[in-house]
């Protein structure tokens, strides 16, 4: 007999025989119905839109530029420069600017189109630790003002707007924002400006920006960014791919989330490593009565193999910015550990917006306080003039085939009074909990079918088989691209 998806997020043979032993426990028949639910998920390998492996008929090194690679002399000048003259390559196939080993300090500088940056072993990209080397830049309209401060932002180190076809990419370099600073001036309250982030592509379309430790040698564990300190911000883009890139920042520095998607469409984000103090990625799509205006929603973003921790915020979090929309979300083979909580969506009273259709499958835990939380009253508004009747629409969220080991607490589950979040479906969630009270669920209202502990009552309701449509991709057969089975997804009984 073939059966399908309910193994999935079991890779060990000592949970496979856990969850039969639960499962034959509780109802066999379920498990076997349920398929018919759930019918097979067949993803290829990558799920991203692979880049050629591309070749610039141009390439020029930073030294050529008088670039000095000392970590002291500040370069931001040779990085203009460069850019400035690769730019008569870019209607002729692009041109690579090419980073040799060393330590290059430098201010926020602007990409172009049909570039590729390429950082080569033992190359450190630096941030100045002088504030002036980042200018100032207006906020984005769907927030109406910088995040931390009304007014201006300081703009990233790495900046790219209007661009198609970027590729950032080494083998195994690093960009380092020297996030420090920031950090100290925000704590002790003598920020001018919102926070830079550490790269930001705005408003690029139709194009790829490939992030990706390429090297000499395949696999998926060499990594580009060993220290970004700052964020990967996407704002307004189009088909933004990053892969195999690691993140750090201090596992206390403040709001140093990893990777933000924020009103852009086809994200992809793949292989990667993540620990910071913040969210290790946060989906957004503007603030409150900016983002209602400007309504530019973020979807089709989809996360895979992705392996972090962050000891304040979550692995996976959507929102609590989320006024334009968030949906069609779907993380798949994630892994969190020594974290506070895994999965999180956050809105507030004032946002309006919605977030639907997200799918979060294949989830291990290891050591999180929290697995699932939602908070409808996050709060944080740019100013008095939201509207607290704008209410945020939260439905059709799906989390399945989730194991844990060592977590607190399941799920603090808190809609809206008055504006419950629904359709929460729960699937095959097998977590060990320290909690006497595992589940804390109010104005929420869904279904859930072999969840252990046991899901709470608002969402105690079976999915299979009235329900099934009610669930986002319970009955719906999952998209698969141009993909076979790559054998773990099946198994043969
Ligand atoms: C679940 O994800 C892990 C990585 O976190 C992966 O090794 C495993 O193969 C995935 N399981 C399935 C059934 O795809
Ligand atoms: C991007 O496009 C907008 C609108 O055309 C324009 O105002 C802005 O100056 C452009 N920015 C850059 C950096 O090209
Ligand atoms: C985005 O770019 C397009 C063309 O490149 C331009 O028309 C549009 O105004 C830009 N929007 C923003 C917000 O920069
Ligand atoms: C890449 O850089 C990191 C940190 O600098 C190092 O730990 C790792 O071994 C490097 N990997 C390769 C393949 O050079
Ligand atoms: C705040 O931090 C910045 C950056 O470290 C430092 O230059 C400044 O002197 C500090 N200001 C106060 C008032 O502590
Ligand atoms: C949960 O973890 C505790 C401590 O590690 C262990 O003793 C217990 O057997 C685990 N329970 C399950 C159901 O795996
Ligand atoms: C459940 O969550 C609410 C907040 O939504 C909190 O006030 C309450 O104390 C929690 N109950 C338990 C038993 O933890």
């Amino acid at each position: 007999m073939r059966i399908a998806a309910v193994v999935n997020g079991f890779n060990k043979i000592d949970e496979m025989g856990k969850f039969l032993a639960f499962s034959l426990h509780v109802e066999v028949l379920l498990v076997l119905a349920l398929l018919s639910c759930s019918p097979g998920i067949v993803w290829s390998n990558t799920l991203c839109q692979q880049t050629n492996d591309e070749v610039r008929p141009h390439s020029v090194s930073i030294t050529e530029f008088g670039a000095v690679g000392d970590g002291v002399t500040l370069n931001t000048k040779a990085f203009q420069n460069a850019i400035f003259y690769l730019n008569s390559f870019a209607d002729k196939g692009g041109a690579k600017l090419f980073v040799p080993a060393g330590r290059w300090l430098t201010g926020s500088f602007d990409l172009i189109s049909h570039l590729t940056l390429w950082l080569d072993k033992d190359a450190v990209i630096l941030g100045s630790t002088n504030p002036e080397d980042w200018p100032v830049v207006d906020p984005l309209p769907s927030y109406g003002r910088g995040r931390e401060l009304p007014g201006r932002r300081h703009k990233s180190l790495v900046y790219g707007r209007n661009l198609t076809d970027v590729i950032i990419t080494g083998n195994n370099g690093t960009i380092d924002g020297q996030g420090s600073i920031w950090w100290s001036m925000f704590r002790n309250k003598t920020l001018d400006y919102t926070r830079p982030h550490l790269i930001e592509l705005i408003n690029s379309t139709g194009s790829i920006l490939c992030i990706a430790g390429l090297s000499s040698t395949e696999g998926l564990t060499l990594y580009l960014i060993p220290r970004a300190d700052l964020r990967l911000f996407f704002w307004m883009n189009s088909h933004v791919t990053v892969q195999k890139v690691a993140i750090f920042a201090p596992l206390d520095s403040p709001n140093t989330d990893g990777i933000d998607p924020d009103s852009s469409d086809n994200v992809c984000i793949e292989d990667c490593y993540i620990s910071t103090g913040d969210d290790l990625i946060a989906i957004k799509s503007g603030w409150d009565e900016y983002g209602i205006a400007y309504s530019r929603p973020c979807t089709n973003i989809v996360i895979h193999r992705l392996v972090g921790k962050t000891e304040t915020s979550a692995g996976i979090a959507i929102g609590s910015e989320m006024s334009g929309g968030v949906s069609e979300v779907h993380v798949q083979d994630v892994q969190f550990y020594d974290s506070n909580t895994a999965i999180r969506i956050k809105t507030s009273p004032g946002r309006g917006g919605y977030v639907r259709n997200i799918y979060v499958s294949n989830v291990t835990l290891t050591n999180v306080d929290i697995a699932i939380r939602f908070t409808g009253l996050f709060g944080e508004h740019p100013d008095d003039a939201y509207d607290p009747n704008a209410l945020p629409v939260i439905e059709k969220i799906t989390i399945k085939d989730v194991v844990g080991e060592n977590i607190k607490t399941a799920g603090l589950i808190e809609g809206i009074e008055g504006d419950n979040f629904v359709n929460v479906c729960l699937s095959n969630i097998v977590l060990n909990v320290s909690s006497n009270y595992p589940w804390n669920c109010s104005y929420v209202k869904g279904y859930s079918d072999l969840v252990m502990p046991e899901a709470c009552e608002p969402l105690k309701e079976r999915i299979f088989p009235e329900h099934c449509s009610d669930c986002y991709y319970m009955s719906n057969q999952i998209q698969s691209s141009k993909s076979q089975n790559r054998g773990a997804w099946f198994m043969s009984w």
